[in-house]
């Protein structure tokens, strides 16, 4: 037997930048030699797994036909033990978690990959963090967890398979690339994904086409700007094609209208009509113009209708079958098959450090005004700078939020006051006497509440210390914080019992926000703290 090594071998694929750019171009090398080899009547043998110890597992606990069968396709290739899963008649039924489930699984074969959709967000990102060190103490090996569709979160494979798509479209060159984006923006996961999988591409150009209702979330739309994409909005086909320089690739996506409220229903007709292209828009189209779609497509509104079929606009049928080829391959690094010919840039695997604490000069023999009450502080601790410079409502609120985050049931006093910065200027002030010190959990929780606040440790009414607290890069482990989006894998209402976890993420204008680790919402710093903290 083959040995199966190099530096795929037991990662992830959870969403598309668990590969490195380069990794992603490595795929597609990979995919398109199998293509051809393929193509040319071979057996891609070199691409094998081969191994009857090694277990595909397809668990869908969502419909799908084209990923789940371009899956179970692809473990045949390969010559392994090929799972389906079954979720209707499993144990899920019987109120038992994720993570259970999967735990149990791998005990079954000598190495496993599992294939995994689901509608619970971020849920294997969450299997691959908590269940690859597991087996790893345990001597197992670490397995292979792969997105076949997470929600409205992400679809790696199938941005996988449209980003090769369009590299064949356009004869394997990355220098640049045009492209429309077409339908319901807004809950489509697959163009969600093209936020991160068009960087393969060296220029990038996208036009979004979506009424108001419709539209591709900020989120995503920020993080093509940040990407350095040039992107365009538009309501309609209509409008799209009257504006002039329209894009030669098209991607359609179905709408999903049953997912939004009675008053968007009512308006699905003009929804529908606005991003469905029509005969007698064809002469307006680009030369060479070429048609995608992830499919299913809507058998009684399709946004591509079905006379187009057999016209050189098809590019969604070629691009079905893809999905085959980029998944063989996909299985075969993560088992460490191939990749051992990969010289580029591998994905950065670390979480943040720590730091987020930065002592701050302290003004030689200053009295300060702090005070408890009418009295002076002789000694303690002041939180000063708290939401320094905002409006005296939310300087308040926060006040108050820092009491409750930080459980600050004793005897103190705080306030709104004057800064320094300006006349018109305030800033929150709390004063805790007798205490000199703060934990690093107390101070992590401050940190995240109230970033730029100070801590200033005061004995003879005077400032001795002084520190400035930055956002923490992580938050984790506390019992009052929770991802506010209800289709996260550790959202209370799940029962997973699932701990939230935040990374920080620096914006282009630098300020910060928190995206949750697991289905990557981003939150504002106050939002985070979803139970005690907001009383
Ligand atoms: N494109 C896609 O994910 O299709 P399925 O839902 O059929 O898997």
């Amino acid at each position: 037997m083959t040995t199966r090594n190099g530096p795929f071998k037991g990662r992830s694929i959870s969403v598309v930048n668990d590969l490195s750019i380069d990794e992603q171009r490595y795929l597609y090398r990979k995919a398109r030699l199998l293509k051809e080899d393929l193509a040319a009547g071979g057996r891609a043998d070199g691409f094998r797994i081969a191994d009857p110890d090694y277990s595909a597992y397809l668990v869908f606990l969502e419909n799908s036909t084209r990923t789940r069968e371009s899956f179970r396709n692809a473990a045949e290739f390969h010559n392994v033990r090929v799972n389906v899963f079954d979720a209707a008649t499993s144990s899920f039924a019987k109120n038992e978690s994720v993570t259970d489930t999967f735990k149990m699984l791998i005990g079954y074969a000598a190495e496993s990959c599992f294939v995994v959709r689901s509608k619970l967000e971020g849920t294997c990102t969450w299997l691959a963090s908590r269940l690859g060190p597991w087996a790893a103490e345990r001597g197992m090996s670490v397995p292979s967890f792969i997105n076949a569709g997470d929600g409205k979160h992400e679809h790696p494979t199938q941005e996988f398979l449209d980003e090769f798509s369009f590299l064949e479209q356009r004869g394997w060159k990355e220098d640049s690339i045009h492209l429309a984006l077409v339908g319901d923006l807004y809950h489509g996961r697959t163009v969600h994904s093209k936020a991160d999988g068009l960087r393969v591409f060296k220029e990038v150009r996208v036009d979004l086409v979506a009424p108001p209702e419709l539209t591709m979330p900020p989120f995503y739309v920020d993080a093509m700007k940040r990407n350095g994409f040039e992107v365009r909005v538009f309501e309609s086909v209509d409008e799209y094609l009257a504006a002039g320089n329209a894009a030669p690739l098209w991607y359609f996506t179905r709408l999903q209208l049953e997912r939004m409220g009675d008053s968007v229903l009512e308006k699905a007709p003009r929804l529908r009509k606005a991003v469905t292209f029509r005969r007698e828009l064809v002469g307006k189209l680009p030369d060479g113009a070429r048609f995608y779609h992830p499919l299913p497509r809507d058998r009684l509104a399709p946004t591509i209708p079905t006379w187009l079929d057999d016209t050189a606009l098809n590019g969604w049928d070629a691009q079905s079958a893809n999905g085959y080829y980029t998944r063989v391959v996909e299985m075969a690094m993560l088992a460490g098959r191939i990749g051992q010919d990969f010289d580029g840039t591998a994905k950065e695997s670390s979480l943040p450090d720590e730091d987020f604490v930065v002592e701050a000069p302290v003004a030689p023999s200053r009295k300060p005004e702090y005070k408890v009450g009418i009295k002076p502080v002789e000694r303690g601790i002041v939180i000063d700078h708290i939401a320094s410079g905002e409006p005296v409502t939310a300087i308040w609120d926060r006040v108050d939020m820092i009491r409750r985050v930080l459980n600050l049931n004793l005897r103190s006093s705080h306030g709104v006051y004057h800064s320094n910065r300006g006349p018109e200027l305030y800033k929150g002030i709390i004063s805790i006497p007798d205490r000199l010190s703060f934990g690093e959990r107390e101070l992590k929780k401050l940190g995240a509440v109230s970033p730029g606040c100070t801590i200033n440790l005061i004995e003879d009414q005077e400032v001795k210390k002084k520190y400035r607290l930055g956002m923490p890069p992580r938050i984790y482990d506390f019992d009052d914080i929770s991802c506010a989006n209800e289709n996260c894998i550790s959202h209370p209402k799940h029962e997973e019992h699932i701990a939230a976890h935040f990374l920080r993420k620096v914006g282009t204008e630098g300020g910060s926000t928190y995206v949750c680790r697991w289905c990557e919402r981003e939150h504002d710093f106050s939002e985070i703290w979803s139970l005690k903290g907001r009383g």
